[in-house]
């Protein structure tokens, strides 16, 4: 009976030993790799449906200082964003552009513009912001996926009609986001067959 007892006492305390230890993971946000910002790049990815539920204006702010944060040729810096909510403005370029039907049930997109003026560049700078504003996203428990204006004219125009851009700023991505609607897991991309050492 009392090796019954010891060694139910055994179960119970491993169960609560490995419950503590789950819990203390959850807790922590710890991760995959122990490194916050290098779990977030390998959790990112496209979310394409959102509920209906606003997304706060501190996290918006949140997701446009991570885009300015982004590195640029010269520190030009030649990105403009445009915060778009308006449901009219959404629902029509939702209509007009062919891979961004996500945007009728998205709150909010943001639009990623670059002067062409000020940087031959642009796009690449704008790039790195895109890149930063979909990480920020992730992190902040948000879903979004860049759609492409740029480099096709006819999206392109499409955006240009809906925001009133002036010519020299060009659209090089529409970002709709929100609280993502299903839980979606990120693509396994790593391969090792990509790295070359010194020579191809
Ligand atoms: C330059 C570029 C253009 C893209 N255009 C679109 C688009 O128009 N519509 C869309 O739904 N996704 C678009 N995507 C998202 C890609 O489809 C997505 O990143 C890719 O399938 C990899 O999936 P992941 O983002 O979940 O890792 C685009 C991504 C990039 C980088």
């Amino acid at each position: 009976m009392k090796k019954i007892f010891s060694f139910l006492c055994l179960i119970a305390a491993i169960v609560v030993a490995m419950s503590a230890c789950s819990s203390t993971k959850e807790e922590k946000g710890t991760s995959e790799t122990g490194n916050a910002a290098l779990d977030n790049i390998f959790a990112r990815k496209s979310v394409r449906t959102y509920l209906n539920k606003g997304v706060e204006k501190e996290k918006i702010d949140l997701m446009l200082r991570a885009g300015m944060a982004a590195p640029s040729g010269k520190d030009v810096r030649p990105w403009e964003f445009i915060v778009v909510s308006d449901r009219a403005k959404l629902d029509s370029m939702a209509a007009a552009l062919p891979y961004a039907k996500m945007l009728t049930q998205a709150r909010n997109a943001i639009i990623v513009c670059g002067d062409s003026v000020r940087s031959s560049y642009w796009y690449l700078d704008c790039s790195a912001a895109a890149q930063n504003i979909l990480l920020a996203a992730e992190s902040l428990g948000l879903g979004a996926v860049w759609t492409a204006a740029y480099p096709y004219e006819d999206r392109m125009q499409v955006v240009r009609k809906y925001t009133n851009l002036p010519d020299n700023i060009l659209p090089l991505c529409v970002i709709p986001f929100g609280y993502p609607a299903t839980k979606e897991n990120p693509k396994q991309k790593f391969d090792e067959k990509k790295i070359h050492y010194n020579q191809y």
